[in-house]
């Protein structure tokens, strides 16, 4: 297809997270509190995407991840740095994507409903802030579009918000 064509698809994964980083700064703008910044971009994302059953924060506190602003089920509240898939992205301060947290020995369950993820690190610069995870009950739900998507959206979340404490 005409790669412009191809991008004017309003219901393209492409199309969606361009509107998604439009929306975003609109809810940005004049706001800099890291945790309502936050708390608006879990639920925009988990507002905007499909087959999501999970969608929002864990903050860097000490050695530890602990939970932030989320929309969906409750969820465990402190990971140990290194472990889990969030553990796991923040240690290495990249993105992680499992196709099937069945297949990843280390997956902390939260709700036994998801079947894929994708754990996107916050950073101010050099320093780690915390993790941005999104959970689907889909095998293989997410892609590099979904990463390079959030990527983005998390790199405007952080330039917009400083820590409030
Ligand atoms: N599955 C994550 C834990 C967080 S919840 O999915 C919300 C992990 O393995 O790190």
């Amino acid at each position: 297809m005409h790669p412009q064509r191809a991008a004017a698809q309003p219901d393209s994964p492409a199309a969606r997270y361009a509107e998604l980083q439009r929306s975003l700064a609109g809810l940005l703008s004049g706001e800099h509190d890291l945790i309502a910044n936050t708390a608006n971009f879990a639920a925009l994302v988990y507002d905007s995407l499909p087959d999501l059953n999970w969608a929002g924060s864990y903050f860097l506190r000490g050695e530890q991840l602990v939970l932030g602003p989320f929309q969906g089920r409750p969820a465990c509240v402190r990971i140990a740095m290194g472990r889990g898939v969030c553990g796991k992205a923040a240690q290495q301060r990249s993105s992680v994507i499992v196709p099937d947290v069945h297949q990843f020995p280390d997956h902390i369950v939260c709700d036994p409903v998801s079947r894929s993820e994708l754990v996107v690190p916050m950073l101010d610069g050099d320093r780690l802030v915390g993790v941005f995870d999104m959970d689907s009950p889909l095998p293989g739900r997410f892609d590099a579009v979904d990463q390079a998507g959030i990527e983005a959206a998390v790199a405007l979340l952080m330039r917009a918000s400083r820590r409030s404490d």
